[in-house]
């Protein structure tokens, strides 16, 4: 990728993660003084809580693999510039409107997938653009690339359809009434999905591999076996009318566990530029923990005690704000060497991260036991969210921090 493609590619990704996180601290103050809600109204908790989670997933949590996909599609000269900067419009130009018509009160009411009225059509939009922005600059190499990247950019054909598809309410609704809710049928199905990105990840990267070939390949193939096993197995389970308290299920997610120590050896394989490895380290770190509380709290009694509480949005930050963004600033590390975030910001960031996951835990498995604790005022509750404000504010801190590096750095 050019050095300027990159620059523009974290300023992009680390600029949504800051804006999300700026309304994820407007949701935490709101969460511990309510009555802040009737000064902002018609702006209230439920029109920001799509911004949060939207420009979490769609910008920070997307924006690096799509710059993956720069990086090895377009070709690193002027031209590869003008599309990787067009393709980065068009996807901040839909994330924004996105924005403005959830806090206009378009929404869909389907987590993740609030896509609605015209910001509906602009997102789709700019998908397709991005697809065909790639298209366009691999063509005339096409000769370049293997069999395995030609597949996977038409595959990559399906996605703004799907998206366009899934955001309608019709479709399926926005709690599914066979299992109640988070604790799907799918857990093991989405993850597999992630663990297919991380394998091809470094092949996506040109990473330059540093063990003997032979050990690659047997750990590559150890990966796919893995894989083609895990992928059967969720097959092989029953789906739909189905719950946590399904043994196969459980079964399903305890197989998970294995992929942690498999995929640290795959990624030792790759030479990975100096500043990577401790962010690397730190999102294997997470991922552990979130494989084994995951699994944990997918266990019926625990299950039921912590479903639909506090526990769950500690689950979703462990995952997302640990393990996703640890990997993701290893991966912008990856695109050329000029940014490097400073050392105490990354300190501070996973500091925020562990005391939010930590505070939201415990609420949620107080919360299990005696619901009343979230109503009352300078309790329990209140204690965790602010604890989970401060930690919040210094996460916002961070991010700020690595944004303001991203400016500097041309
Ligand atoms: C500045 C740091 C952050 C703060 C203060 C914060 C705050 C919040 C708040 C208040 C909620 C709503 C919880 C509720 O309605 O009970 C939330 C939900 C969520 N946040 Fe964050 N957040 C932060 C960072 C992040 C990051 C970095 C990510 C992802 C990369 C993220 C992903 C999510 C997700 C997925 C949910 C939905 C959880 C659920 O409903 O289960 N957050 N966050």
């Amino acid at each position: 990728m050019s050095p300027d493609l990159a620059a523009s590619l974290r300023r992009h990704s680390l600029g949504w993660l800051a804006a999300a996180n700026a309304v994820g601290v407007l949701l935490a103050a709101l969460l511990l003084w309510p009555d802040l809600n009737g000064a902002l109204a018609p702006l209230t908790y439920g029109r920001w809580v799509p911004l949060h989670l939207d420009w979490q997933l769609y910008g920070w949590c997307a924006l690096p693999l799509v710059g993956v996909l720069l990086g090895y599609f377009m070709r690193p000269d002027a031209a590869g510039l003008t599309a990787g900067r067009a393709a980065l419009g068009c996807w901040s130009l839909g994330l924004a409107f996105g924005g403005a018509s959830w806090l206009a009160g378009w929404s869909s009411g389907k987590i993740f997938l609030e896509w609605a009225g015209p910001a509906r059509v602009g997102w789709s939009l700019a998908l397709l653009c991005l697809w065909l922005l790639l298209c366009a600059q691999a063509w005339p190499r096409r000769r370049e690339f293997p069999l395995w990247a030609h597949l996977f950019l038409a595959a990559l054909f399906a996605v703004p359809f799907v998206l366009w598809w899934a955001s309608d309410p019709r479709v399926y609704p926005a709690v599914d009434p066979d299992t109640g809710g988070a604790t799907g049928a799918s857990l093991l199905g989405s993850t597999l999905g992630l663990l297919a990105v991380f394998g091809l990840l470094p092949w996506l990267l040109r990473l330059p591999v540093r063990a003997p070939a032979a050990a690659i390949f047997r750990r590559q193939r150890l990966y796919w076996l893995y894989f083609a096993f895990s992928f059967a197995l969720d097959l092989a389970l029953r789906h739909g009318n189905v719950s946590h308290h399904d043994h196969g299920h459980i079964i399903g997610l305890g197989s998970l566990i294995a992929w942690v120590p498999l995929v640290w050896r795959y990624t030792r394989s790759f030479a990975w530029p100096p500043a990577a490895p401790a962010w690397l380290g730190a999102a294997f770190a997470w991922w552990l923990l979130l494989a084994v509380t995951g699994f944990g709290t997918y266990l019926p009694a625990i299950a039921d005690r912590l479903k639909f509480t506090n526990g769950l949005v500690a689950h979703a930050h462990l995952a997302m704000a640990g393990l996703v963004t640890s990997l993701h600033v290893a991966i912008l590390l990856c695109l050329d060497g000029r940014w490097r975030p400073a050392r105490w910001s990354g300190w501070l960031w996973q500091a925020g991260c562990a005391v939010q996951v930590g505070l939201l835990l415990w609420l949620g498995w107080q919360e299990g036991a005696d619901p009343s604790v979230l109503y009352v005022r300078g309790g329990l509750a209140d204690l965790c969210y602010a604890g989970r404000l401060a930690a919040g504010l210094a996460m916002l801190a961070a991010s700020i921090a690595w944004c303001r590096q991203a400016w500097r750095t041309e």
